[in-house]
């Protein structure tokens, strides 16, 4: 069944109130509903249908006469009154068995739910759409030490407890979670003086691992009142750390559950990453509370509405407690190395899809990063301080309200006077704009000409010309900016803008701050991107002509056979052995573009990548610079090292970010015996980590991993880092053999998404062993695929995704990967997540 935007209507009743009893079994939960029904008088359809899934209806009552239910597909209808009645239902559902991790579900003997965004429906009978909104009052009974909902506590005695949300929300956003935790606890004053109690609740054991995440909490809170305006509306903030978890983390009113790998963090056993991802995910789920609760989706078609205004929030956030153009650069990064692909695939769809078979599927590197991405392009048009007037205006219309993308340009319009007709095409319009640029320079006059167009995806139509912020500078020949940072407005197919008065041909640095999500086509020379290198004034560009330098050099060895150039191993140098230069952007630069974005440019720009001498090109590569630095590396290794105590901050990371590159560059030479020292007396993951992966990059880390699998054995988190990295660092002809053998290992498991993850996506990471031209890797992900499915569709149909760019491939491997396709496709009872997004992958 396919769903429709254009079929949208609205619920014909209004639903006044909900109360839910629970009484916990770990396989026979019974859940009591009580829910109030008001028919609304000018609706267009009055059938009342609740969806349901999954339960046992044990009875059903309308104002306490008992009435028979019909079930249908995917819920009952009933024959009901034409005014407010109170409708009851008593199912039962099987909580323990339930290892989709989709409505309520038990990890490790702990109850827990995931609602969004259609899990409500196995928890009992209801509308389960966003534009429903109720309050919930919520009683659980049960032996659990800790049973929370969502809201405040309104009461509890010997095996129950009540909640009460005010707030009137839509059912993705309930929440419970009962059994033996422990809290670590925390306050926050509001800027108009409430006292709001914070909570961390994790299970006994990990109390250690919460005090970041409650002050990253705390961080967030203070932000969102500073630069949003938005104040925290309840009394009471609790997160939950649950090890089974789909995805990250969970908004859920007041009751936020987490993934334990997206909250749970200690010096020990998180590396500077970990830290920087919980920090931005605990602000990001903190966020939604206006941008998503308080105002909601009309319907999952509307998902960029909250998910990527969260998402650039979160990115706000973070760029403000840390660095800015690092963050920028980060994001561009995962933008180019997950939504680019997704874009330029058959899994391409518009930031609002139009049509779904399973919404699940469509929480997408398009609907939350490109969908940020739209939103940071619509602050750069309106500028600044229109930008905030128009979420002004939209948390004062819309609190309270389930919206549409057409609500929220309504604001920015009545905000500025500004037509958004034509922006409205980047919310409609799938695929990755291309704009060509040719420049012209007579007397004094310099003229940019840009050519925009998108490469149509198959079955869909012809691409209208966008609306494209550029923003541009312009240096002088001798690296002084002659012309500060300026926005042209790309509007037409091809548009040409002039600056006047300049005294010789200046170089210009185009896209600054990545303004736009597109693909720039420019000829230029690798000196003048040498240039843009040393002296850009913005930070991201200076990385930019960086990274395109260090592609074009390693595009050469692989169509070529060249030897690594030398003039760009020389920039390398100095810039590496600059301390002037912030470690954070060393780090960057010194890391090389990844071998899949590698096979991604050279599919751009018309032939067909081939993984393994991508990878010989990489080597190669690495094995060079190591030795024209090899003097230098020891010195450098000494400067960046981060002496005393580990602390999680911006500067610290980009610091050890730096010294790691170094140590992996000298491991190649020293044998090893450097991160050999380094990992015997690191006291924090970070470093451990690092020295790990130098030694086990270069296969001289045997005795590392053994110990290291000794001393954590017991940490599930730091155990799915240990299953990766073996995967991520084995070489080509031994990857998928590796991953084979892990899954065999006594703690793998399929239950566990972290785990699974670990071990299957870092297959399927590993570009040239995940494509060794055996077809092993292919052949063991399908495998594992078609085992999980039937356990959790949801991170089976997200894990497919590693195949969507098979038709970038020579026609042997696209041909391995159909095979394993089709028997993906043919395995009996496939679940609707896997089987859509198999039959897209294969249809395009
Ligand atoms: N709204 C959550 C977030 O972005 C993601 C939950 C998605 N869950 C799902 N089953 N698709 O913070
Ligand atoms: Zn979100």
């Amino acid at each position: 069944q396919t769903f429709y935007l254009k079929d949208y209507k609205p619920f014909g009743y209004e639903v006044e109130s909900v109360k839910l009893t629970f009484q916990l079994s770990p396989n026979a939960t019974k859940v009591h509903s009580a829910i109030r029904f008001t028919p609304k008088a000018d609706a267009e359809d009055n059938r009342f249908f609740l969806h349901g899934e999954q339960l046992s209806l044990i009875s059903a009552k309308i104002d306490g006469t008992p009435v028979t239910a019909r079930l249908v597909d995917g819920g009952l209808e009933c024959d009901v009154p034409r005014t407010s009645f109170l409708w009851e239902a008593e199912v039962e559902i099987d909580p323990a068995a339930n290892t989709a991790l989709e409505g309520l579900y038990m990890s490790n003997g702990m109850y827990c739910t995931q609602c969004e965004a259609e899990g409500f429906r196995k928890i009992t009978y209801y509308p389960d759409r966003p534009d429903v909104m109720s309050t919930f009052t919520v009683r659980i009974e049960g032996d659990e030490p800790v049973m929370l909902s969502n809201g405040n506590p309104t009461g509890a005695g010997e095996g129950w407890a009540e909640w009460h949300d005010p707030w009137p929300k839509p059912a993705y956003l309930f929440a419970l979670v009962a059994g033996d935790l422990v809290n670590h606890p925390g306050s926050f004053t509001t800027k108009s003086g409430k006292e709001v109690e914070l909570n961390i609740w994790v299970r006994p054991g990990d109390e250690g691992k919460c005090a970041f995440g409650m002050e990253a909490l705390k961080k967030s809170m203070k932000w969102d009142e500073d630069v949003y305006g938005l104040e925290y509306d309840l009394d009471l903030f609790n997160i939950v750390a649950v090890d089974d978890f789909n995805m990250g983390a969970m908004e859920n009113k007041g009751l936020n559950i987490f993934n334990s790998s997206c909250v749970l963090a200690s010096p020990e056993t998180s590396t500077d990453a970990n830290f920087e991802r919980i920090e931005a995910i605990i602000a990001h789920e903190y966020f939604h509370n206006w941008t998503g609760n308080r105002i909601t989706c009309r319907d999952w078609f509307q998902l960029c509405l909250k998910e990527g205004l969260t998402v650039f929030r979160d990115a706000q956030f973070t760029a403000d407690m840390r660095s800015e153009p690092v963050k920028r650069i980060e994001d561009v990064i995962a933008l180019r190395a997950r939504q680019f692909p997704e874009d330029g695939g058959p899994l391409a769809h518009p930031p609002r899809p139009e049509e779904f078979q399973e919404i699940n599927n469509f929480y997408t590197a398009t609907v939350y990063e490109k969908g940020a991405e739209v939103i940071g392009m619509l602050k750069r048009l309106v500028g600044d301080d229109n930008y905030y007037k128009a979420l002004n205006l939209y948390f004062e219309r819309h609190d309270g309200q389930a919206c549409t993308i057409e609500d929220w340009l309504k604001v920015f319009e009545d905000a500025t006077g500004r037509d958004l007709s034509q922006f409205k095409l980047w919310y409609s319009q799938a695929g990755t704009p291309r704009v060509k640029v040719s420049e012209e320079y007579a007397d004094g006059t310099y003229t940019l000409t840009f050519e925009q167009s998108t490469p149509p995806p198959p079955g869909q139509p012809e691409k209208a010309p966008r609306v494209i912020p550029i923003a541009v500078g312009l240096l002088s020949p001798n690296g002084d900016e002659v012309r500060a940072t300026e926005v042209l407005e790309l509007t037409e197919a091809k548009q040409s803008f002039t600056f006047d008065g300049l005294a010789s041909k200046p170089v210009p640095s185009i896209l600054r701050e990545f303004s736009a999500p597109v693909i720039l086509e420019r000829e230029t020379t690798n000196s003048e991107r040498a240039f843009l290198l040393a002296h850009d004034t913005d930070p991201f560009n200076r990385w930019e002509a960086g990274n395109a330098l260090a592609k074009e050099v390693r595009v050469a060895m692989v169509l070529d056979g060249a030897a690594p150039d030398a003039a760009y191993l020389d920039a390398l140098e100095k810039l590496v052995r600059d301390d002037e230069q912030d470690p954070a952007f060393r780090a960057l630069v010194l890391s090389p573009p990844s071998q899949s974005d590698i096979a991604q440019t050279l599919h751009e720009r018309g032939h067909t990548p081939d993984p393994q001498k991508i990878y010989d090109a990489a080597e190669t590569f690495t094995q060079t610079l190591a030795q024209q630095l090899e003097t230098s590396l020891p010195r450098l290794y000494a400067a960046t090292t981060v002496e005393g105590p580990y602390v999680p901050d911006a500067d610290g990371a980009g610091k050890r970010a730096l010294n790691s590159r170094i140590l992996s560059l000298l491991t190649r030479l020293d044998g090893g015996e450097q991160a050999a020292r380094q990992y015997a007396s690191a006291d924090n993951m970070t470093q451990q980590y690092a020295a790990l992966a130098a030694l086990m990059k270069a296969e001289k880390g045997e005795a590392q991993s053994k110990a290291f699998f000794e001393q954590w054995q017991d940490d599930r988190l730091v155990m799915d880092k240990w299953f990766a990295l073996q995967i991520a660092c084995a070489a080509p002809e031994t990857t998928a053999a590796t991953a084979k053998e892990l899954t065999q290992h006594p703690l793998f498991s399929m239950k566990n998404p972290n785990r699974f993850r670990a071990v299957m996506g870092a297959l399927a990471g590993n570009h040239a062993g995940f494509h060794h031209a055996s077809g092993a890797g292919y052949q063991l992900l399908a495998e594992n695929l078609i085992a999980l499915d039937s356990v959790n569709p949801q991170t089976t149909a997200r894990m497919c995704a590693a195949f969507q760019t098979w038709k970038r491939y020579d026609s042997k491997r696209q041909a391995q990967i159909q095979t394993e396709l089709e028997r993906i496709l043919a395995t009996s009872d496939l679940s609707r997540d896997t089987h859509e997004m198999v039959s897209r992958m294969l249809s395009a």
